[in-house]
């Protein structure tokens, strides 16, 4: 008897940061390679706050993530959330996580990931992670983190 593994086709990755081919777009490019690899569709999208979300529907998995700044993740995924109908298009989806900072992980799993789960209403969370800015290069990290999110999606219903 063969098995199928339930695989993500469409992915979208929301995200956002102040630098332009810095540590954000490194880690997305790479974990968006890994997703395709494994037979997904992939795109990416900088975040705006005013934007209208409604295409996200279309996407079987969101990811979303960001660069803390001044203790603060962000400002235009954040505001997405709390802004735009993002937080209202999430609901029900699964969705992963991820912040990049410099800070110790305990700090960043207690002060900065919340940061983006308060925004979020019942969303299936696959799976969240922090990385320090020298993981965004380093490929067995974003491996895990994408096989993670991918075992956790053939699991969820
Ligand atoms: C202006 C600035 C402020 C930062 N503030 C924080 C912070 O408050 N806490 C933290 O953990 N990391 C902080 N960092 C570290 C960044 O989150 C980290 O360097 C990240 O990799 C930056 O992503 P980027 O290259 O996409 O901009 C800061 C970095 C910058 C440049």
């Amino acid at each position: 008897m063969t098995s199928t593994i339930d695989t993500p086709k469409k992915v979208i990755i929301l995200y956002d940061s102040m630098a332009v081919g810095g540590s954000a777009d490194r880690l997305i490019d790479a974990i968006g390679r890994n997703l395709a690899q494994a037979g997904a569709y992939v795109e990416k999208a900088r975040c705006k706050p005013n934007a209208d979300y409604s295409f996200v529907e279309e996407f079987d998995l969101v990811i979303l993530g960001a660069p803390i700044y001044y203790l603060l993740v962000a400002s235009k995924l954040s505001g997405s959330l709390s802004q735009s109908n993002l937080r209202t298009v999430l609901k029900g989806k699964k969705v992963a996580l991820f912040v990049i900072c410099g800070s110790p992980e305990p700090m960043a799993q207690f002060l900065y990931l919340p940061q983006l789960k308060m925004h979020l209403d019942n969303p299936v969370i696959l799976a969240e992670k922090v990385f320090a800015p020298a993981e965004t290069s380093d490929q067995n990290a974003i491996t895990e983190f994408t096989k993670n999110i991918l075992d956790a999606y053939g699991k969820a219903r």
